[in-house]
């Protein structure tokens, strides 16, 4: 795994977006994995200012996310749906209707797995995969635990990422208990994986995901059986 220190946040976010420029560049019609999340705020306000600068277009671009909250739709102000048309979509040159994320409403949610799984397949992929890690090292929504599932599929979430998602909610009982999430499967298929980390609360989860070893109960570990990831941080990952 490749370790770049960012000086700052604003430096990670540069280069991230950077990288998906050039993803684009080189591939205009590039599958983008997308993630949701305080920390690809900055890149995603870098790729808008780049876009608006005429330095790239996502005209043909598709993008797949990681992951939705359970029960929770496009009108509902805490979907990721919502998330990535505020933060991204609306703001740039991509047609809406070649975002995926999964949808959180369907009735039924193992049919809704079913069906993001072979949408990932016909897209071929990530080419480019955005991350973000949790406190705990989960990837996506893939929690630790005992045994982790390669398939997308639904995800009942940990106290602790329920406390870490609750800032926009009224509390962290508010936040949906279950997720829908790509597995394991479906990350480590994307060419090329950029995981971004922000803050010193994050070193301890990034230094299991590179240094640790291979565990469930530290999903982003899963991470060094791929052969082209990328860890972004803003702080000094000492051994
Ligand atoms: P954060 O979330 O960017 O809001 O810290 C990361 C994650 O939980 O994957």
């Amino acid at each position: 795994m490749e370790v770049i220190r960012a000086a700052d946040y604003d430096e990670l976010s540069v280069c991230a977006a950077e990288m998906i420029i050039q993803t684009l560049k080189s591939k205009n019609d590039a599958v983008l994995g997308l993630a949701t999340g305080s920390t690809p705020i900055g890149t995603y306000k870098r790729l808008i200012e780049a876009y608006r600068q005429g330095r790239v277009s996502f005209a043909a671009a598709k993008s797949i996310n990681l992951d939705e909250y359970v029960g929770l739709g496009e009108n509902d102000p805490n979907s990721y749906r919502r998330f990535m048309n505020d933060m991204f979509f609306n703001n740039i040159d991509i047609d809406v209707r070649n975002t995926y994320v999964p949808d959180g409403l369907n009735k039924n949610i193992q049919q809704e797995c079913m069906r993001y799984d072979m949408l990932y397949k016909r897209l071929g992929g990530a080419d480019i995969q955005l991350l973000g890690i949790g406190v705990n090292a989960h990837i996506g929504f893939n929690e630790p635990a005992d045994k982790l599932v390669a398939a997308t599929h639904v995800v009942k979430l940990s106290q602790s990422t329920r406390m870490a998602n609750s800032r926009n909610f009224a509390s962290a009982q508010a936040v949906p208990e279950y997720a829908v999430t790509l597995g394991m499967a479906g990350i480590l298929k994307a060419k090329k994986i950029v995981l971004l980390a922000s803050g010193e609360a994050k070193r301890e989860a990034v230094a299991k995901a590179v240094y640790g070893d291979i565990d469930t109960h530290a999903p982003a570990s899963f991470l060094q059986l791929h052969d082209n990831v990328t860890v972004i941080c803003d702080f000094c990952l000492a051994k």
